[in-house]
């Protein structure tokens, strides 16, 4: 079903990689709402992934783009307004990417290297998202950025390693950006706060199925799926939330203002249980 939520309105999604991805989901749901989209990603995903099909799904171009990479940048925001015919209403940032993560080196052993690689690829590209889109005027009056970020921002999850920083600095960079951005074009810019989601920056997390299946029990309504992230994202590119911004807007079921489920407390009671037993 399309309310036509986003009839007339263009923009750029970052981040899809596979179907599974939130940025393909949301490309999905914005192309059914009416807009009129450019695909993104690094190089080397359009090189391994399927974004080809997504493309054709939605009847858009391809335009590769190293988000770290000014030049880039530039390129994709200028050739987008001459794909899409005009300036653009909305961008998704859904980029995430731990060298640390990926090699399973532990946060006290940091690799800082890998850590600033992190920070720029995961944080410091909405920045430059962002400062590309001012300079080049791309984003029309009331448009809107939207990036995706997990509560590890203000909470300790361990294995979520150096992403914490990366996504503090993230949620952060939204605010200073979004006064300037609205002072400036009225340009909102907010993060989403979204639960554990099965995708390959998501599974790539250590110890990811159990804290998937915690912050289920945790959350009141469940842990949100990528089709109702993606959903949340299309309402905050459309003119329905026009005075949103600056905000990190939790998308987690609730988990976020959860202190103890009956849940996990239960599975804790069991747990003692098993454990009184097997010392009889
Ligand atoms: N999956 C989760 O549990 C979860 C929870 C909260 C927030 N998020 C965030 O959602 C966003 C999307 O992740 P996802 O879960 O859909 O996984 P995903 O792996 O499908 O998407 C991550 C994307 O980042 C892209 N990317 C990496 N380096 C890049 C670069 N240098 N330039 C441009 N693109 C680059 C990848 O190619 C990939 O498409 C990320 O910011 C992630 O941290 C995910």
């Amino acid at each position: 079903m399309s309310n036509q939520l986003l009839k007339g309105k263009k923009g750029i999604i970052f981040g899809a990689l596979d179907e599974r991805s939130i940025a393909w989901k949301t490309a999905q749901v914005a192309v059914r709402e009416g807009a009129q989209i450019v695909l993104s990603n690094a190089p080397i995903a359009l090189r391994m992934g399927k974004i080809n099909e997504l493309a054709k799904e939605c009847n858009a171009q391809v335009i590769a783009a190293d988000a770290t990479s000014i030049p880039d940048l530039e390129n994709l925001f200028s050739k987008s307004m001459e794909v899409l015919g005009g300036k653009l209403d909305f961008v998704l940032h859904s980029i995430g990417m731990s060298p640390n993560v990926r090699k399973s080196i532990p946060y006290t052993d940091t690799n800082y290297d890998n850590f600033l690689k992190t920070l720029d690829i995961s944080a410091l590209s909405l920045h430059k998202v962002l400062q590309t889109a001012m300079k080049l005027d791309a984003i029309n009056e009331w448009g809107s950025v939207v990036a995706l970020s997990y509560i590890a921002a203000q909470k300790v999850f361990p294995g979520y390693n150096d992403m914490a920083e990366a996504k503090a600095i993230l949620e952060s960079i939204a605010r200073s950006f979004g006064y300037r951005y609205g002072f400036a074009k009225k340009v909102r810019v907010n993060t989403i706060s979204q639960s554990p989601t099965a995708t390959t920056a998501g599974s790539g997390v250590s110890g990811f199925d159990a804290f998937y299946h915690y912050a289920d029990k945790m959350s009141p309504l469940g842990n949100a799926p990528a089709e109702d992230c993606a959903n949340y994202c299309v309402t905050l590119f459309s003119d329905f939330t026009r005075y949103v911004t600056m905000q990190n807007l939790f998308h987690d079921g609730g988990f976020s203002s959860t202190g103890v489920s009956e849940m996990i407390v239960e599975d804790m009671l069991k747990a003692q249980e098993m454990i009184a037993k097997s010392n009889v």
